[in-house]
């Protein structure tokens, strides 16, 4: 069976260690009396500030065999004078493997541009950490074709069919996210819809066949499966249900 990727973008929550611990202390109960088989690739994206303490909780419990850790964000740079930015290898030195980028949030809420996504992209890559690539329109509309071919073409220009082929790609709908006030989350078919367009656009600019899709934007328990159900979805990226251990341990349950 192909291992499914789910990965916990935690945002800027929980409020405390005390509380990043007990979430993954849940987490570490369900896996101690796990009776289903079903096989997952668990990445945990803490806000910078827990990223130490959650990699050391990881190294030190059963979740050390089952999750890894990954980081929202990256500095464009990897030294230099950037106030209030995180690089690369200080990630690396805390036990980062995954760096989400792109994320709607950051291009809608704080205007990061593709020019910029771009850049952090290769800047993931250089540094031999694994992007977690979001991707998705903000609104479904007439025009929600061309609006998702320009992001990807911008957003993954310069880069080779090998390095593409190292990330794993996030369709997340910005309409479908959690935090939205109309969020509702989009079906499996219309998530497949969007991540072939992507596939397509990838395929032709850079001969690239296959990779790894998640789907992102309000999954819970109770629609995991239909989403993971697909063969062509290889994960799910969970925000809002992530830092709440009773759903987010169900959605373990619900692969
Ligand atoms: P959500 O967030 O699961 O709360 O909709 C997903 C995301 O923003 O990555």
């Amino acid at each position: 069976m192909t291992k499914k990727y789910v990965v916990a973008n935690w945002k800027m929550s929980p409020t405390s260690t005390a509380e990043a611990e007990d979430i993954l202390a849940y987490i570490d109960e369900y896996l101690k009396n796990k009776t289903n088989n079903k096989e997952h690739s668990l990445i945990i994206c803490p806000p910078f500030v827990f990223l130490d303490d959650v990699s050391r909780v990881l190294n030190t419990s059963r979740l050390s065999q089952q999750a890894e850790l990954g980081a929202q964000d990256i500095a464009l740079a990897d030294s230099g004078a950037w106030t209030g930015e995180v690089s690369g290898p200080m990630l690396k030195r805390l036990g980062v493997e995954y760096v989400i980028v792109g994320h709607s949030e950051r291009r809608w809420k704080i205007n990061e541009s593709n020019e910029v996504v771009n850049k952090k992209l290769k800047t993931i890559l250089a540094n031999d950490l694994t992007p977690i690539v979001c991707v998705g329109e903000k609104v479904r509309d007439e025009n929600f074709k061309e609006f998702l071919k320009k992001q990807i073409e911008a957003t993954f220009t310069g880069l080779s069919a090998d390095e593409i082929g190292k990330c794993l790609i996030a369709y997340e709908p910005v309409w479908a996210i959690s935090s939205n006030p109309d969020a509702r989350p989009d079906t499996p078919e219309s998530a497949l819809e969007s991540i072939s367009i992507i596939q397509d656009c990838l395929t032709k600019s850079y001969s690239l066949m296959a990779n790894r899709y998640l789907y992102g934007g309000s999954i819970t328990a109770s629609n995991v499966q239909s989403f993971l159900s697909l063969e062509q979805i290889a994960g799910v990226l969970v925000g809002g249900a992530s830092v709440k251990k009773e759903e987010f341990v169900q959605i373990l349950k619900n692969l």
